[in-house]
C-alpha cells in the first residue's frame, strides 16, 4: 500500500468514526462516502432543483420511459445527511413508476439509511421534497395538463 493510500485510508477511518459517533449507521456512512448516485444525467427528461431552509441544495436528474424512472442522479450541495439520503433515494426510485414514487414517504428513505441523527431527519425530507417536486413538474408538463 502506498503512503498516499495509507493516509487516505486513515482519513476515511476518521470520517467513519466521526459520523458513527454522531449517530449515522454504517450503511448511511457508506452511502455518504461512496456517492454512487451523485452526478448529472446529460439526457435527463426532468431536471429539478430545490433549496432547503438550511441552505442545502439538491438538483435531481430523471430519465423516464413509459412512466417509469429509468435512471436517476442527483447533485447535492449539503451535509452528510443530505448526501446519504439523496444517494439512498436514487436507488429507491430507480425502476419504479411515477405513481409508486409519489407514494414514497420519508420513512422509506430512512429505512434504507437505517439510522441518522435525529436533527438530520430534515435532510431526508428535503430529498423527498425534491423528488416529489420533480414529478409534479414532469406531470404538469407532460400529461396532466388541464386536469
Ligand atoms: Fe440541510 Fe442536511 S442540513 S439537508
Amino acid at each position: 500500500m502506498s503512503q498516499l493510500e495509507e493516509i487516505n485510508g486513515s482519513d476515511l477511518e476518521n470520517i467513519r468514526e466521526l459520523l458513527s459517533g454522531s449517530g449515522y449507521s454504517d450503511k448511511a456512512i457508506t452511502y455518504f462516502l461512496n456517492k454512487t448516485n451523485m452526478g448529472v444525467l446529460p439526457e435527463a427528461d426532468q431536471v429539478t432543483e430545490l433549496t432547503g431552509h438550511c441552505g442545502d441544495t439538491m438538483k435531481l436528474y430523471l430519465k423516464l420511459e413509459d412512466g417509469r424512472i429509468k435512471d436517476a442522479k442527483i447533485q447535492v450541495l449539503g451535509c452528510p445527511g443530505a448526501i446519504a439520503s439523496a444517494m439512498a433515494a436514487m436507488e429507491l426510485i430507480r425502476g419504479k413508476t411515477i405513481e409508486e414514487v409519489m407514494e414514497i414517504k420519508d420513512r422509506d428513505i430512512f429505512r434504507m439509511l437505517e439510522e441518522i441523527p435525529d436533527q438530520k431527519q430534515h435532510c431526508i425530507r428535503l430529498t423527498n421534497k425534491t423528488i416529489q417536486k420533480a414529478l409534479e413538474e414532469y406531470k404538469n408538463e407532460h400529461y396532466l395538463q388541464g386536469e
